[in-house]
């Protein structure tokens, strides 16, 4: 007998970036975390994950094939462990049972830079999770899939909300928030060197560990106004109170001394307020559209070409203009 699964086409799915637009730490947790107040949204950058089933009587393990940019061992990457996480979570008791659900073969179009402040694993892991469950076409109630996603990782809940919101606790406490009106323009700066998150949070703990009340109110505020939603042009007015509205600036810096030097050449080429993006080393600058936004690609491509920006790293910084997305809830 043929599994009625495999007959059918693999899953699809657009995996985003996030940008911070804030980022509060509170205070450090008795489990080693910080609590954030952050209002994340995500961005029209996004990798491509497509989830086919395997059918039942070839067996074996999960699988996963990466295209693009090299996102470390295939092992270790987050999608095969989200798919772990949400055979766990339905269990047996999925349409096609009463055994295991089937493996799965992912391919994955990489094309968010990694490590690099932007949550591309993170958002690959909640589609891989949110995926695997239509691919056995089971059910999954949203509490368990909410508690697989916050096992996976702290900005994981957030990509299965959608949309713009403001994210507390760890992570894991999302609230929907109505967002942008329009597709305000962002441009993104990647310098080629990794920044570790777990590091970046270690300088801060060194600084002290004590976030700036100035960025937690300006956060507040700015979940405030999203809330009841904001045009393109307001938001783009904020940009410079959003800029340096990041209590991981200064420890990524620290961790990466030359992106101080980075981000003032930027600033000196765009003239436009330059934020970082979660612990970095992603900078960003706001714009009203995504034509606005490649122009000011164009300009830093040719800053970098004339030397006018350092380099940092191993090599060119990816420079991407993309847009943020009103987005829908999955
Ligand atoms: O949850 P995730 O694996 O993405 O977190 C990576 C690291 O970032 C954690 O090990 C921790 O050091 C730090 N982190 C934190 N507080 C958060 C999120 C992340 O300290 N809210």
């Amino acid at each position: 007998m043929t599994d009625p699964l495999a007959r059918l086409a693999p899953v699809v799915r657009l995996a985003p970036a996030k940008l911070n637009l804030t980022l509060a730490v509170i205070g450090r947790r008795r489990d080693g975390f910080h609590d954030l107040h952050t209002v994340m949204v995500q961005l029209g950058l996004a990798d491509r994950l497509s989830l086919a089933v395997v059918p039942v009587e070839r067996g074996g393990a999960d699988t996963l094939h990466v295209d693009g940019l090299d996102a470390g061992p295939v092992a270790d990457n987050l999608a095969l462990r989200a798919v772990a996480e949400a055979r766990q979570a339905v269990g047996r008791g999925w349409p096609g049972g009463p055994g295991p659900t089937p493996s799965l073969s992912l391919r994955l179009d990489k094309r968010i830079p990694v490590a690099a402040g932007l949550a591309g694993g993170s958002s690959d892991a909640a589609a891989a999770l949110d995926g695997a469950v239509e691919a056995w076409g089971a059910e999954l109630d949203p509490e368990r899939r909410h508690a697989a996603a916050a096992r996976l990782g702290s900005d994981v809940p957030f990509f299965l909300a959608g949309g713009a919101a403001l994210v507390q606790g760890r992570g894991e406490r999302v609230d929907r928030l109505r967002g942008v009106a329009g597709s305000p323009g962002v441009l993104l700066v990647t310098p080629a060197v990794a920044v570790s998150t777990p590091q970046v949070f270690a300088a801060f703990a060194a600084r002290g560990g004590r976030g700036n009340g100035s960025v937690r109110m300006t956060s507040e505020h700015l979940a405030g106004e999203l809330a009841g939603g904001l045009r393109t042009s307001d938001l783009v007015a904020r940009a410079g109170v959003l800029a340096p509205a990041n209590d991981l600036l200064a420890a990524a810096v620290d961790v990466l001394p030359g992106l101080l030097p980075f981000r003032r050449a930027l600033f000196r080429v765009l003239r436009q307020p330059v934020g970082l993006s979660g612990s970095g080393p992603t900078l960003w600058t706001l714009y009203s559209s995504e034509d606005e936004a490649a122009a000011a690609a164009a300009t830093v491509r040719d800053a970098l070409a004339a030397g006018a920006i350092p380099s940092l790293g191993s090599g060119e910084p990816a420079v991407h203009a993309t847009t943020i997305l009103e987005g829908a809830a999955r």
